[in-house]
């Protein structure tokens, strides 16, 4: 099977390409931030702090973990529930980065991936795809933008949701986060060595999309 891996930090432009480079290949994507984002939800819902390693990781082992696509988007689904929209609060924003530095729950999240990738071809976005997940994949992308840039994304994002955003906290959040998904001990966010860079700040989705198209070994 082919693969195509797209890491990068928060609010790069992986999500929206990712399905918009699919959707161009007739292929189909994978969100895997949005299984560390379900875990998340699952020790919310049960009550376990964040902090509890151990109760978080059998948590994340217990938990039944779903996915499908309506309407071109990816649903998660989490012991049966439709998880999609609570999985993208601030709440959870705040948990995840913590929770995805656990062995344990990445262990139970690997192996989802790379279940998945063998059985289709598959255009996979997250942190660690390129340089471990999918490490073999000939296509390995890491995108970037500016962090201000990032935050004005996630910024319009919510507004455009309805929700109410603070551009602000939003900005320091991205800053603390890339952070902590930098410097982590288990898959920190780096860029494979032959991953190609592409710089999103100044690219419309379109361009962006068109780039990477443009430089994937089918
Ligand atoms: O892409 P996102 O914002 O939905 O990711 C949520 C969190 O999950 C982020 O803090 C880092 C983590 N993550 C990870 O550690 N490895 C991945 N492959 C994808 C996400």
């Amino acid at each position: 099977m082919n693969s195509i891996a797209i890491d990068g930090p928060a609010g790069s432009g992986k999500s929206t390409l990712t399905r918009g480079l699919a959707k161009k290949l007739g292929w189909n994507f994978l969100d895997t931030g949005a299984i560390y984002r379900t875990i998340a939800e699952a020790c919310r819902k049960e009550g376990v702090s964040p902090q509890d390693e151990s109760s978080v990781t059998k948590v994340a082992r217990k938990a039944k973990i779903e996915l499908g696509y309506k309407g071109g988007l990816q649903h998660m689904y989490l012991n049966g529930e439709d998880v999609s929209g609570q999985i993208r609060t601030e709440e959870i924003d705040n948990i995840v980065p913590l929770i995805s530095t656990y062995k344990g729950v990445r262990d139970v999240v690997v192996k989802l991936q790379r279940d998945f990738a063998s059985r289709e071809n598959l255009v996979v976005e997250g942190r660690d795809i390129g340089s471990f997940v999918l490490k073999d994949s000939k296509n390995k992308f890491y995108l970037t933008a500016s962090p201000e840039e990032r935050a004005k994304r996630r910024y319009l994002e919510r507004i455009n949701r309805g929700e109410q955003a603070d551009f602000d906290a939003i900005l320091k959040d991205i800053k603390e986060r890339d952070h902590m998904d930098m410097t982590r001990k288990i898959a920190p966010l780096v860029k494979a060595k032959d991953a190609i860079l592409i710089d999103t700040s100044n690219l419309t989705l379109e361009e962006a999309i068109d780039l990477v198209y443009s430089k994937v070994k089918l």
